[in-house]
């Protein structure tokens, strides 16, 4: 029995990989010579970059239009101005992703009502009709950590009740689901695009769509320099209010981002086809042991993990004598092993945001001030959706045999001396955090 690393044992990753294994996104002279030409010649706005993005964006996402924000919480707000999302709706969201993906709907005066994940932490197709009522607008799909939602099952139900479907694509650009590009299933996709993202460009957002309506009040949401006749040909009841960014907000992107983009797009399959291949490698090596179970796909139905954004695996307590992940991921980053965090974001179901706060001051929390019932009532619903436990793996981007060999060595060993762990194996968390939490 070899001796864990966190009970003084000798760690089994004692010097790290060179930082370029993991560093993301992978930056060029030809990005740093991008940006310097922003800089140097001081084209911040006014400029065809962004424009020139927005079309090579469309273009490789396989949709007619594409417009940029500064940031994804952004684009996903101009996704629900642009759907028409108003007071009284309901719109739906899986519990496990990151607030952007639908918080903001609050500010609309609409009701987030959340659904079940299963075990692939995306929302769980069989629990969707559940959180369906008449007063549904939208449903919101993540493919949370570069896992895509299955989307047939998703897209039947959502056609049959006649609701809209936003993809939030901020962790899956360029993914696949059997064959078809993620981005292209639902009414609008909308993305983060920020420093660490699957496609990441610095701090950006970006909206696509085929329909020209939810293009043309996307564009009028946060663009006020586009809210003009210039866009907006066809949608009559936006022509009264040309030249106002409508929802008071100002959402146009930063045009270093932009131009930093256009050089990332480039690059961007192929950098993501070696991710996938080291991914797939590491998986390979760990797949037999017990209490963990990759998160992946099987690529041979033609789907894929896009840049596999943030990978965590499952894990598995009652198939490792009951081991709490908390323990189990401090053993893991006491090996050397990078990542070795439990959780990823909390259930947003179990946030006060959407419980007690009263954005309006109504007196009313504002998740049902519009709403003719409770909808937290609702919530109880979801607590099979918070005893999911997963923890973080290294994220490679580039295919090192080697160095994949070594971390793998590393989960191994620590899953199969796990029953050292148990005594001491106290405290037990909830794996997960809110942003901004110490270790966030
Ligand atoms: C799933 C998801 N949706 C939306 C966002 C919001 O994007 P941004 O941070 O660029 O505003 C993020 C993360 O940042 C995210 O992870």
């Amino acid at each position: 029995m070899e001796k864990l690393a966190l009970l003084g044992g000798k760690p089994y990753v004692e010097t790290q990989a060179d930082e370029s294994l993991f560093k993301w996104p992978i930056f060029t002279e030809e990005d740093m010579e991008a940006a310097m030409d922003v800089v140097r010649n001081n084209r911040f706005s006014g400029t065809d970059i962004t424009t020139k993005f927005q079309d090579e964006f469309a273009q490789w996402q396989g949709r007619k239009y594409a417009i940029a924000y500064c940031n994804g919480t952004m684009s996903l707000t101009a996704a629900m101005f642009a759907i028409g999302l108003g007071v009284g709706d309901e719109i739906i969201c899986p519990t496990k992703t990151y607030w952007g993906s639908v918080s903001q709907a609050l500010n609309f005066g609409a009701a987030p009502v959340f659904c079940n994940i299963d075990e692939t932490l995306t929302l769980d197709p069989k629990d969707l009709e559940r959180c369906i009522s008449p007063k549904t607008k939208a449903l919101v799909v993540v493919h949370y950590f570069g896992h895509p939602c299955d989307m047939d099952p998703i897209m039947e139900i959502a056609r049959k009740h006649n609701i809209y479907v936003i993809e939030d694509l901020s962790h899956a650009q360029g993914g696949m689901y059997k064959g078809r590009k993620l981005g292209t299933f639902g009414d609008v996709a909308a993305m983060s695009m920020m420093s660490g993202k699957s496609f990441a460009c610095g701090e950006m957002g970006m909206l696509a769509c085929d329909d020209r309506t939810i293009y043309e009040r996307a564009m009028a949401f946060g663009h006020y320099e586009r809210n003009n006749e210039k866009f907006i040909k066809e949608t009559d009841e936006l022509k009264p209010y040309f030249h106002i960014a409508l929802g008071g907000v100002k959402g146009r992107a930063n045009q270093l981002c932009a131009a930093i983009g256009r050089v990332q797009l480039k690059y961007y399959d192929e950098r993501c086809a070696e991710i996938r291949k080291a991914m797939n490698y590491f998986w390979d090596l760990v797949e037999d042991l017990p209490g963990i179970r990759a998160i992946r796909v099987d690529e041979s139905e033609g789907s894929n993990m896009a840049g596999w954004y943030s990978p965590h695996g499952l894990y598995i307590s009652d198939e490792l004598h009951g081991l709490s992940v908390n323990r189990f991921c401090q053993a893991l980053r006491a090996e050397g092993l990078v990542g070795g965090w439990d959780g990823g974001n909390f259930c947003l179901h179990t946030h006060d945001l959407f419980k007690t706060f009263d954005l309006f001051g109504m007196g009313t929390p504002t998740r049902i001030a519009f709403s003719e019932r409770d909808l937290r009532v609702d919530d109880a619903a979801l607590k099979r959706s918070e005893e999911y436990e997963c923890f973080s793996i290294p994220w490679f981007k580039h295919f090192d045999k080697e160095w994949i060999e070594k971390y793998a060595g590393a989960l191994r060993k620590v899953v199969e001396n796990h029953e050292q762990l148990l005594e001491g194996d106290e405290e037990r968390k909830q794996g997960g955090r809110w942003y901004g939490m110490e270790n966030a």
